[in-house]
């Protein structure tokens, strides 16, 4: 379980960057956060949209499931519109998270990372990547686990409640959108829902703020990595930054206002056997403006072993991944101390 790697510590809790970029008149990126790997990022206006509401209108819940299916396995990706969480919950959560990242330093503290299982913490940390760069994050994050148990800081003290219900909508849309998945695949629901036991879903938040950065091609938000879960959710403060790779291209993920942010993550792509493809993707930072951004990533339940849907292992003939418990999964992301690349989506 979880507590089994409370020894391991990858975490680092400086002062928070946050601080750091406040206080201080920064010309230049500080050189333990030098990371200079970021080739250039197109816009594209293929990047898929997908009109949720078509999903509970009869005429059009058949185009819509394919529609759904189809950019999970082109791009991994999309911008969701018409999801039905008001934008009053979506603005409210942003404000409480902002409010927490406002809080002094000291507030902070007792939620500094003590072990990777810790079900809430923040900080900022370090990052080995495949090609052994290792340097300091351009964000400070706060991480919780929302669901089954549901965990929060105390202050600010409105957090509690707007994140319980963002975490519920959040949970029952990534729920719809499995079951779109499921459709187009031809399995069966309660084989989805045996399998992945979505009623007990282990569901993290995640919040990112990124100060702005005086060399923005100096350091990075968050390097390249493909996501845990079945579906991330991700929205932000209207401030660019989100890339996503496509045909070993990057691609700016903009969106509309009160859009949703999908990403497909790797027990998605794991159980449909390779269909969908967990997408890359990374942050980038801008000299000008801050940025925040929230993420919801809906996962299994922890006791869930997700392999490729025996369904699909039958018509493809074999089964390109290895199953895993998601709780097992979850520990050696966390654990490992590089964060870059794909490489615990173990393909066989
Ligand atoms: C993430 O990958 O978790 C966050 C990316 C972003 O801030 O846009
Ligand atoms: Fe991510």
């Amino acid at each position: 379980d979880l507590s089994s790697i409370n020894s391991y510590q990858p975490f680092e809790y400086d002062t928070g960057l946050k601080v750091l970029a406040d206080s201080s008149n920064l010309k230049a990126v500080p050189s333990k956060f030098n990371y200079t790997n970021q080739p250039n990022a197109l816009t594209s206006d293929s990047i898929p949209v997908i009109d949720f509401s078509a999903l509970t209108d009869p005429d059009q819940r058949s185009k819509a499931i394919h529609d759904i299916a189809r950019a999970c396995q082109e791009w991994g990706f999309f911008i969701l519109v018409n999801h039905g969480i008001p934008e009053e919950l979506m603005n409210a959560v942003s404000k409480a998270t902002k409010e927490f990242f406002d809080l002094p330093e000291g507030e902070k503290k007792q939620y500094e990372a003590k072990s990777a299982s810790d079900p809430i913490k923040c900080g900022n940390f370090n990052v080995t990547t495949t090609s052994n760069q290792t340097f300091t994050l351009w964000r400070d994050y706060l991480k919780l686990y929302v669901h089954p148990e549901f965990h929060c800081p105390l202050k600010p003290k409105v957090l509690r409640e707007v994140l319980l219900e963002y975490s519920e909508r959040t949970r029952k849309l990534a729920r719809e959108l499995v079951e779109a998945v499921s459709e187009t695949l031809e399995l069966e629901k309660q084989y989805v829902d045996q399998v992945l036991k979505l009623h007990s879903s282990f569901q993290m938040f995640a919040a990112n703020f990124y100060p702005p950065c005086p060399q923005p091609d100096q350091a990075i938000g968050i390097p390249p990595h493909t996501d845990p879960g079945l579906f991330t959710f991700l929205i932000h403060n209207g401030v660019a930054g989100l890339q996503i790779q496509h045909d070993g291209q990057w691609f700016n993920a903009e969106s509309p206002r009160n859009s949703i942010l999908v990403n497909v993550a790797d027990q998605l792509e794991i159980f449909t056997n390779g269909r969908c493809k967990s997408v890359m993707h990374r942050a980038v930072v801008n000299s000008e403006r801050e940025r925040m951004s929230i993420v919801v990533a809906n996962g299994p339940s922890s006791e869930a072993v997700v392999g490729p849907a025996a369904p699909l292992v039958k018509r493809d003939g074999r089964a390109f991944y290895r199953p895993m418990k998601y709780e097992e999964y979850v520990v050696s992301q966390l654990t490992k101390s590089r964060l870059d690349g794909k490489p615990i989506l173990e393909q066989m």
